[in-house]
């Protein structure tokens, strides 16, 4: 089982957390996007945390399962309201299986990044795969590798600057790896917490798809479906099982 990087601490700040993914906005954009998949069936989160997007779904009516590694996001979505109703398996969701045969796989928030090794990735499309009816799709929503905006000889970026918060990727061009380091003020310092991530590129993914027998059915630059090219920062990708 990999590590459960998000304890209590991380799960006691998480939804207080701020930046885009928590804007109302864009929080019900992605509800859009992943109802419209679902139409009447379940649908089946990966890494489904505190419900950020699953509870607003499921508000919508669609039956929403989950899989999580940490008992602490998990017990945060069951103490909200409607948080009781999803049915939710502790356990690595590269591996994990849960009863039922769904419309949608879900794995949002750069998560997918978590699995630090290509086989983990691939055994997450095998698994999600697995769980998926035939026609029904596997959404990603994942960043895209910032290998050109990282200044030469360097391999530090920054990806978001706030008053009470920096965040800066460190990438390891050779093995595919990526720190995201988090620092925030705190006792007249800074506080940092480092994750470990493999970055990968659309066409890998679209590999590991395929290795798990479903095809790429749409990529878009976000979930408002805008154009992806060769200067979009992240990406929404649906594959579709055979
Ligand atoms: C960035 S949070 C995203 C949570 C939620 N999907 C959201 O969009 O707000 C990543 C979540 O994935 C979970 N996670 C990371 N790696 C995992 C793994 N291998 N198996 C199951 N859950 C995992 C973490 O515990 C955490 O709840």
């Amino acid at each position: 089982m990999p590590e459960d990087l998000f304890g209590e601490d991380v799960a006691a700040r998480y939804d207080d957390s701020g930046g885009e993914h928590f804007e109302p906005a864009v929080i019900e954009a992605t509800v859009d996007f992943l109802a419209k998949l679902a139409g009447d069936g379940p649908a089946l989160e990966l890494g489904i945390g505190t419900g950020r997007i699953a509870l607003p779904l499921s508000q919508r009516g669609v039956r929403v399962s989950g899989i999580d590694l940490s008992e602490a996001m998990v017990a945060r979505l069951g103490a909200k309201p409607g948080g009781d109703q999803l049915e939710v398996t502790i356990g690595d969701f590269a591996t994990t299986r849960v009863e039922g045969a769904f419309m949608l796989a879900y794995l949002v928030f750069n998560t997918i990044n978590n699995l630090t090794t290509q086989g983990e990735q691939v055994a997450c499309f095998e698994n999600a795969a697995a769980h998926l009816e035939p026609g029904g799709c596997f959404v990603i929503e994942v960043g895209v590798p910032k290998l050109q905006r990282l200044p030469p000889g360097q391999s530090f970026v920054p990806f978001d600057v706030r008053d009470d918060y920096v965040g800066i990727d460190e990438y390891d061009v050779l093995n595919q790896g990526l720190i995201s380091h988090h620092l925030w003020p705190a006792d007249g310092g800074w506080q940092r917490r480092s994750i470990p991530f493999r970055y990968v590129w659309p066409a890998e993914l679209d590999l590991m798809a395929r290795i798990a027998g479903m095809r790429l059915r749409e990529r878009w630059a976000g979930w408002e479906r805008e154009p992806f090219t060769a200067e979009s920062r992240r990406h929404v990708s649906v594959w579709e099982k055979a």
